[in-house]
Protein backbone atom coordinates (compact mmCIF):
# COMPACT_ATOMS: atom_id res chain seq x y z
CA UNK A 1 0.00 0.00 0.00
CA UNK A 2 1.19 3.36 -1.07
CA UNK A 3 0.06 6.91 -0.79
CA UNK A 4 -0.85 7.11 2.77
CA UNK A 5 -2.44 9.74 3.74
CA UNK A 6 -3.00 10.91 7.69
CA UNK A 7 -6.18 9.57 7.67
CA UNK A 8 -5.25 5.95 6.25
CA UNK A 9 -2.46 4.99 7.61
CA UNK A 10 -4.06 3.96 10.49
CA UNK A 11 -6.21 1.05 8.73
CA UNK A 12 -2.51 -0.14 7.00
CA UNK A 13 -0.41 0.47 10.40
CA UNK A 14 -3.39 -2.09 11.61
CA UNK A 15 -3.64 -4.19 9.26
CA UNK A 16 0.52 -5.29 9.32
CA UNK A 17 0.02 -6.44 12.44
CA UNK A 18 -2.91 -8.40 11.47
CA UNK A 19 -0.72 -11.73 10.97
CA UNK A 20 1.23 -11.97 14.27
CA UNK A 21 1.04 -15.48 15.19
CA UNK A 22 0.22 -14.68 18.88
CA UNK A 23 -3.35 -13.23 19.37
CA UNK A 24 -3.16 -11.98 22.18
CA UNK A 25 0.11 -10.08 20.85
CA UNK A 26 -1.75 -8.82 17.90
CA UNK A 27 -4.36 -7.46 20.21
CA UNK A 28 -1.95 -5.43 22.04
CA UNK A 29 -0.36 -4.50 19.36
CA UNK A 30 -3.60 -3.30 17.45
CA UNK A 31 -4.39 -1.17 20.50
CA UNK A 32 -1.10 0.21 20.84
CA UNK A 33 -1.46 1.48 17.20
CA UNK A 34 -5.33 2.59 17.42
CA UNK A 35 -4.57 4.53 20.73
CA UNK A 36 -1.56 5.78 19.67
CA UNK A 37 -2.53 7.64 16.59
CA UNK A 38 -5.61 8.06 18.28
CA UNK A 39 -3.20 10.54 20.66
CA UNK A 40 -1.25 12.29 18.06
CA UNK A 41 -4.25 13.32 15.84
CA UNK A 42 -6.07 14.75 19.10
CA UNK A 43 -2.43 16.78 19.94
CA UNK A 44 -1.21 17.52 16.70
CA UNK A 45 2.20 17.66 17.51
CA UNK A 46 4.89 19.90 15.85
CA UNK A 47 8.11 18.47 14.51
CA UNK A 48 9.87 20.06 17.59
CA UNK A 49 7.45 18.77 20.19
CA UNK A 50 7.48 15.22 18.52
CA UNK A 51 11.16 15.32 18.72
CA UNK A 52 11.00 16.13 22.50
CA UNK A 53 8.89 12.98 23.13
CA UNK A 54 11.63 11.08 21.47
CA UNK A 55 14.29 13.13 23.62
CA UNK A 56 12.47 12.50 26.72
CA UNK A 57 11.31 8.70 26.55
CA UNK A 58 15.43 8.56 25.86
CA UNK A 59 16.40 10.13 28.65
CA UNK A 60 14.20 8.05 30.63
CA UNK A 61 15.78 5.17 29.72
CA UNK A 62 19.23 6.44 29.59
CA UNK A 63 18.50 7.26 33.43
CA UNK A 64 17.97 3.31 33.77
CA UNK A 65 20.80 1.15 35.29
CA UNK A 66 20.42 -1.50 37.96
CA UNK A 67 19.70 1.09 41.18
CA UNK A 68 17.24 3.07 38.81
CA UNK A 69 14.12 1.99 37.09
CA UNK A 70 13.11 5.51 35.47
CA UNK A 71 10.37 3.91 32.83
CA UNK A 72 8.52 1.94 36.35
CA UNK A 73 8.60 5.46 37.97
CA UNK A 74 6.98 7.10 34.39
CA UNK A 75 4.79 4.41 35.07
CA UNK A 76 4.18 5.27 38.46
CA UNK A 77 3.82 9.01 38.01
CA UNK A 78 1.34 8.55 35.12
CA UNK A 79 -0.93 6.52 37.29
CA UNK A 80 -0.57 3.45 35.29
CA UNK A 81 1.21 1.11 37.73
CA UNK A 82 -1.86 1.76 39.93
CA UNK A 83 -4.35 0.78 37.02
CA UNK A 84 -2.17 -2.07 36.32
CA UNK A 85 -2.34 -2.97 40.00
CA UNK A 86 -5.74 -2.78 40.03
CA UNK A 87 -6.70 -4.37 37.38
CA UNK A 88 -4.94 -7.19 38.54
CA UNK A 89 -6.37 -7.36 41.92
CA UNK A 90 -10.34 -7.36 41.91
CA UNK A 91 -10.03 -8.95 45.26
CA UNK A 92 -13.40 -9.82 47.41
CA UNK A 93 -14.97 -7.85 50.24
CA UNK A 94 -12.46 -7.62 53.27
CA UNK A 95 -9.78 -8.55 51.62
CA UNK A 96 -6.61 -5.91 52.46
CA UNK A 97 -5.54 -3.87 49.28
CA UNK A 98 -3.15 -3.66 47.14
CA UNK A 99 -1.41 -0.44 46.02
CA UNK A 100 2.52 -0.12 44.42
CA UNK A 101 5.41 -2.08 44.72
CA UNK A 102 7.96 0.87 44.48
CA UNK A 103 11.45 1.00 43.71
CA UNK A 104 13.11 0.07 47.45
CA UNK A 105 12.29 -3.29 48.24
CA UNK A 106 15.46 -5.33 48.15
CA UNK A 107 15.95 -8.93 47.52
CA UNK A 108 18.58 -10.18 49.37
CA UNK A 109 16.22 -9.67 53.01
CA UNK A 110 17.39 -10.03 56.42
CA UNK A 111 15.13 -12.77 58.80
CA UNK A 112 14.82 -11.19 62.06
CA UNK A 113 12.92 -12.76 65.03
CA UNK A 114 9.54 -11.05 66.42
CA UNK A 115 9.85 -7.84 68.56
CA UNK A 116 13.02 -7.21 66.96
CA UNK A 117 14.69 -3.13 66.17
CA UNK A 118 15.03 -2.70 62.29
CA UNK A 119 16.12 0.74 62.94
CA UNK A 120 19.68 -0.41 65.33
CA UNK A 121 20.94 2.90 66.47
CA UNK A 122 19.28 5.03 63.51
CA UNK A 123 17.73 8.67 64.87
CA UNK A 124 14.12 9.29 64.89
CA UNK A 125 11.01 8.94 67.06
CA UNK A 126 10.85 4.83 67.92
CA UNK A 127 7.72 3.21 65.98
CA UNK A 128 6.62 -0.31 67.61
CA UNK A 129 4.84 -1.95 64.35
CA UNK A 130 2.18 -4.92 65.65
CA UNK A 131 -0.54 -6.53 63.12
CA UNK A 132 -1.99 -9.94 62.24
CA UNK A 133 -2.17 -12.26 59.11
CA UNK A 134 -5.04 -13.66 58.51
CA UNK A 135 -7.33 -15.41 55.65
CA UNK A 136 -10.56 -14.35 54.30
CA UNK A 137 -12.25 -17.16 56.24
CA UNK A 138 -10.97 -15.52 59.33
CA UNK A 139 -8.17 -18.06 60.42
CA UNK A 140 -5.20 -16.88 61.44
CA UNK A 141 -2.07 -17.48 58.90
CA UNK A 142 0.50 -19.40 61.26
CA UNK A 143 3.75 -18.33 60.17
CA UNK A 144 3.35 -16.11 57.12
CA UNK A 145 6.15 -13.91 56.00
CA UNK A 146 5.76 -10.41 56.58
CA UNK A 147 8.76 -8.08 54.64
CA UNK A 148 8.36 -4.77 55.66
CA UNK A 149 10.91 -2.00 54.37
CA UNK A 150 10.66 2.07 54.59
CA UNK A 151 12.11 5.86 54.68
CA UNK A 152 14.00 7.03 57.75
CA UNK A 153 12.52 10.35 59.72
CA UNK A 154 13.82 12.28 56.87
CA UNK A 155 12.08 10.28 53.91
CA UNK A 156 15.48 8.45 52.84
CA UNK A 157 15.44 5.04 52.47
CA UNK A 158 18.89 3.07 53.17
CA UNK A 159 19.64 2.26 49.88
CA UNK A 160 19.36 5.70 48.81
CA UNK A 161 22.56 6.86 51.66
CA UNK A 162 24.87 3.49 50.89
CA UNK A 163 25.46 -0.04 51.27
CA UNK A 164 24.01 -0.58 54.78
CA UNK A 165 20.65 -2.23 55.09
CA UNK A 166 18.05 -0.56 57.30
CA UNK A 167 14.34 -0.26 58.30
CA UNK A 168 13.78 -3.42 56.50
CA UNK A 169 14.00 -7.11 57.22
CA UNK A 170 11.72 -10.24 57.38
CA UNK A 171 9.53 -11.84 59.82
CA UNK A 172 7.59 -14.94 60.26
CA UNK A 173 4.35 -14.43 62.12
CA UNK A 174 3.70 -16.61 65.80
CA UNK A 175 1.54 -19.27 65.80
CA UNK A 176 -1.47 -17.13 66.17
CA UNK A 177 -0.70 -15.37 62.70
CA UNK A 178 0.90 -12.30 64.99
CA UNK A 179 3.93 -10.17 64.38
CA UNK A 180 5.44 -7.09 66.21
CA UNK A 181 9.01 -4.94 65.61
CA UNK A 182 10.35 -1.91 66.39
CA UNK A 183 11.92 0.62 64.06
CA UNK A 184 11.33 4.23 63.63
CA UNK A 185 8.68 6.77 62.39
CA UNK A 186 9.30 7.22 58.65
CA UNK A 187 8.38 10.70 57.14
CA UNK A 188 6.82 11.68 53.67
CA UNK A 189 9.29 11.62 51.07
CA UNK A 190 9.89 12.50 47.16
CA UNK A 191 9.83 9.93 44.53
CA UNK A 192 13.21 10.46 42.71
CA UNK A 193 13.17 13.58 41.16
CA UNK A 194 16.48 14.27 39.68
CA UNK A 195 15.96 12.92 36.47
CA UNK A 196 13.18 13.26 33.09
CA UNK A 197 10.26 12.17 35.50
CA UNK A 198 10.83 15.05 37.86
CA UNK A 199 11.51 17.40 34.80
CA UNK A 200 8.06 16.10 34.16
CA UNK A 201 6.59 16.48 37.35
CA UNK A 202 7.88 20.17 37.58
CA UNK A 203 6.90 20.77 33.65
CA UNK A 204 3.09 19.46 34.62
CA UNK A 205 3.25 21.45 38.24
CA UNK A 206 2.57 18.60 40.25
CA UNK A 207 5.09 18.10 43.42
CA UNK A 208 7.26 14.58 43.79
CA UNK A 209 5.74 13.60 47.42
CA UNK A 210 4.41 10.44 48.68
CA UNK A 211 2.48 10.15 52.03
CA UNK A 212 4.81 9.16 54.84
CA UNK A 213 3.86 4.92 54.80
CA UNK A 214 5.32 1.39 55.77
CA UNK A 215 5.65 -1.25 52.75
CA UNK A 216 5.10 -4.70 53.72
CA UNK A 217 4.63 -7.25 51.71
CA UNK A 218 2.83 -10.60 53.22
CA UNK A 219 2.80 -14.03 52.00
CA UNK A 220 1.40 -17.28 53.32
CA UNK A 221 0.91 -20.94 51.63
CA UNK A 222 -1.82 -21.39 49.60
CA UNK A 223 -2.71 -17.56 49.39
CA UNK A 224 -2.06 -14.72 46.79
CA UNK A 225 0.83 -12.63 48.45
CA UNK A 226 -0.12 -8.89 49.43
CA UNK A 227 2.29 -6.09 48.09
CA UNK A 228 0.55 -2.98 50.42
CA UNK A 229 1.61 -0.14 52.36
CA UNK A 230 0.36 1.63 55.26
CA UNK A 231 0.07 4.78 55.33
CA UNK A 232 -0.34 7.70 58.56
CA UNK A 233 -3.67 9.30 59.08
CA UNK A 234 -2.88 12.89 58.79
CA UNK A 235 -0.56 13.27 56.30
CA UNK A 236 -0.56 16.28 54.21
CA UNK A 237 0.16 14.57 50.97
CA UNK A 238 -2.90 11.64 51.41
CA UNK A 239 -4.53 13.52 48.80
CA UNK A 240 -2.02 14.17 46.07
CA UNK A 241 0.40 11.42 45.97
CA UNK A 242 2.65 11.59 43.32
CA UNK A 243 2.32 7.96 42.41
CA UNK A 244 -1.92 7.86 43.04
CA UNK A 245 -1.36 4.82 46.02
CA UNK A 246 -3.31 5.78 48.67
CA UNK A 247 -6.77 3.66 49.97
CA UNK A 248 -8.34 4.84 52.68
CA UNK A 249 -8.83 1.26 54.22
CA UNK A 250 -4.75 1.51 54.22
CA UNK A 251 -4.64 4.39 56.27
CA UNK A 252 -4.62 4.52 60.33
CA UNK A 253 -3.29 6.21 62.83
CA UNK A 254 0.33 6.15 63.97
CA UNK A 255 -0.72 6.45 67.62
CA UNK A 256 1.70 8.69 69.69
CA UNK A 257 2.65 7.77 73.06
CA UNK A 258 4.64 8.76 76.11
CA UNK A 259 7.34 6.92 77.53
CA UNK A 260 5.66 4.17 79.41
CA UNK A 261 5.39 0.39 79.41
CA UNK A 262 4.48 -0.67 75.14
CA UNK A 263 2.03 -3.27 74.12
CA UNK A 264 4.91 -5.66 73.99
CA UNK A 265 6.08 -4.98 77.20
CA UNK A 266 8.67 -3.17 76.53
CA UNK A 267 9.79 -0.22 78.96
CA UNK A 268 9.79 2.91 76.94
CA UNK A 269 12.55 5.90 78.42
CA UNK A 270 11.12 8.09 75.42
CA UNK A 271 8.55 9.35 73.12
CA UNK A 272 7.27 6.21 70.80
CA UNK A 273 4.92 5.58 68.09
CA UNK A 274 2.45 2.46 67.20
CA UNK A 275 0.68 0.98 64.47
CA UNK A 276 -1.11 -1.83 64.03
CA UNK A 277 -3.10 -3.45 61.22
CA UNK A 278 -4.54 -6.67 60.63
CA UNK A 279 -3.69 -7.99 56.85
CA UNK A 280 -6.30 -10.37 55.61
CA UNK A 281 -5.06 -12.15 52.77
CA UNK A 282 -6.86 -13.68 49.75
CA UNK A 283 -7.12 -17.65 49.51
CA UNK A 284 -6.15 -19.15 46.24
CA UNK A 285 -8.83 -21.59 44.52
CA UNK A 286 -8.09 -25.30 44.83
CA UNK A 287 -6.55 -25.86 41.56
CA UNK A 288 -4.06 -22.98 41.67
CA UNK A 289 -2.93 -24.08 45.12
CA UNK A 290 -2.12 -27.38 43.42
CA UNK A 291 -0.81 -25.92 40.30
CA UNK A 292 1.56 -24.19 42.85
CA UNK A 293 2.32 -27.00 45.46
CA UNK A 294 4.16 -28.90 42.10
C1 LIG B 1 7.80 3.92 47.23
O1 LIG B 1 6.83 4.01 47.95
O2 LIG B 1 8.81 3.44 47.74
C2 LIG B 1 7.73 4.40 45.81
C3 LIG B 1 6.69 4.01 45.01
C4 LIG B 1 6.64 4.45 43.70
C5 LIG B 1 7.63 5.28 43.22
C6 LIG B 1 8.67 5.68 44.04
C7 LIG B 1 8.72 5.25 45.36
FE1 LIG C 1 7.92 4.00 49.86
Amino acid sequence: MRDLDENSITTEALSRVSAAPDPRMRQISEALIRHLHTFIREIEPTQAEWEAGIGFLTRVGQMCNANRQEFILLSDALGVSMLVDAINHRMPEGTTETTVFGPFFVQARKSFPLGANIAEDLEGTPMLVTGTVSSTSGAPLIEADIDVWHSDDEGYYDVQQGDELAMRGHFRADDEGRFHFWSVRPRYYPIPDDGPVGDMLKAQGRHPFRPEHVHFMVAAAGHETLVTHVFAEGDPYLDSDVVFGVKNSLVTRFVEHEAGTAADGRIMNRNYVHLHYDFVLKARPPSAQARSNR
